[in-house]
């Protein structure tokens, strides 16, 4: 069965064309490397030992979408990663964001509803909750406010999807709310690959403990959380890439209850700052050059999901600890900061 990934040489979308590989799965990728590398595909290719098949293009191209599906008739489902992910960023650039997180979104559900039956998985994201009253976060609780635009583009982006599905029974769609994803593969082949300064927790941590940064700030110890620091469900990306082939089967052998639904994929257990920062220093026996400093703008105080519902529906849970992600993150910076012989 073949698959097109949209933002498949990407941190997240790279792991899981590995997973669907492995699982018998033909992926066609589609990336403007506009937050990516073309190298990517060696690692794919290393792991696997298979090369997926990559169109470089721009998806807010339009009629190239158009042409690509009109090329790619025989698609059996979309795992939509491609957008821009820089909070910050969307704040500067918020058309930027519209036009790339949604105008493309509607571009590729054009397409899909034209077939006969589709499956389309959604990257969305804990943002969506804000700060929840209640923890750990159920699917069913209030989507707040957005605090950017980012954020709010995958609010709106899942109410589109919804939206299509009401009134075409031919689209099945899945929306997969991520908390924090992290790591690398244990093989050390794929990771993440953060241009400029890296805008989340465990890659700012690893850069500093390579000696790339000098030091971690640590936004705020006066949280109301055990130890002041904010807390996180950290996903190990390996995990989480197993979640997406597992929302694709479901949907592909109509087990889906609804053709609209939406998951949490977390562990299920929160982690603070400190406990984080324990736990490279667990990995790498190196200490971490740390400071705290005020709090950061939009930052809510802790978010850890229930998995219940991904556990019991889905038939996925997340497998690895913190320590584990951890020292696979740690030694993937290592290797791609090993100087080439
Ligand atoms: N990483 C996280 O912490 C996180 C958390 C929640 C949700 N998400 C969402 O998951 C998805 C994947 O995230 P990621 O961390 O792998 O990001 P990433 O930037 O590593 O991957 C996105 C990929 O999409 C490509 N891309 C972007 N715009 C494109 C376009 N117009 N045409 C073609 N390719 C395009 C980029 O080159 C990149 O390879 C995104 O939708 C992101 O918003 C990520």
């Amino acid at each position: 069965m073949k698959i097109l990934v949209t933002g498949g040489l990407g941190f997240i979308g790279s792991h899981t064309v590995v997973e669907l590989q492995n699982k018998g799965f033909e992926v066609l990728i589609v990336d403007n490397l506009s937050n990516a590398d073309e190298k990517v595909l060696e690692g794919i290719t290393a792991i696997t030992g298979k090369t997926p098949i990559f169109e470089k293009f721009d998806l807010r191209e339009k009629a190239k979408v158009q042409d690509f599906f009109g090329r790619h008739s025989d698609l059996t489902g979309v795992i939509h990663f491609a957008a821009s992910k820089a909070v910050g960023e969307s704040v500067e650039k918020p058309l930027l964001y519209y036009e790339n997180n949604l105008g493309v979104l509607t571009y590729i559900l054009q397409e899909l509803i034209k077939k006969d039956e589709a499956h389309f998985i959604f990257s969305s994201s804990c943002t969506v909750y804000g700060q929840a009253d209640n923890m750990p976060i159920t699917e069913d609780a209030p989507v707040k406010p957005a605090e950017s635009p980012y954020g709010n583009t995958k609010q709106v982006g899942e109410e589109i999807i919804c939206d299509t599905c009401k009134v075409n029974s031919n689209l099945a769609a899945i929306s997969l709310r991520y908390f924090n994803p992290i790591g690398a593969h244990p093989s050390t082949a794929i990771g993440e690959l953060p241009i400029g300064v890296p805008q989340n927790l465990v890659p700012f941590i690893t850069q500093t403990g390579i000696g790339m940064r000098e030091q971690l700030s640590v936004f705020g110890d006066d949280y109301p959380t055990p130890d002041g620091t904010c807390v996180r469900d950290y996903i190990h990306v390996v995990d989480l890439a197993k979640a997406h082939v597992k929302a694709l089967q479901r949907l592909i052998q109509n087990e889906n209850q609804s053709n609209y639904e939406v998951f949490n994929l977390g562990t299920g257990t929160g982690s603070s700052v400190f406990e984080v920062i324990q736990s490279f220093e667990r990995v790498s026996g190196k200490k971490l050059n740390y400071k705290i400093v005020d709090r950061r703008l939009g930052d809510v105080t802790e978010a850890y999901a229930d998995t219940t519902k991904a556990n019991t529906i889905l038939g996925w849970k997340a497998n690895s600890t913190l320590d584990d992600a951890m020292k696979s993150a740690w030694d993937w910076e290592q290797k791609i900061r090993k100087p080439r012989s």
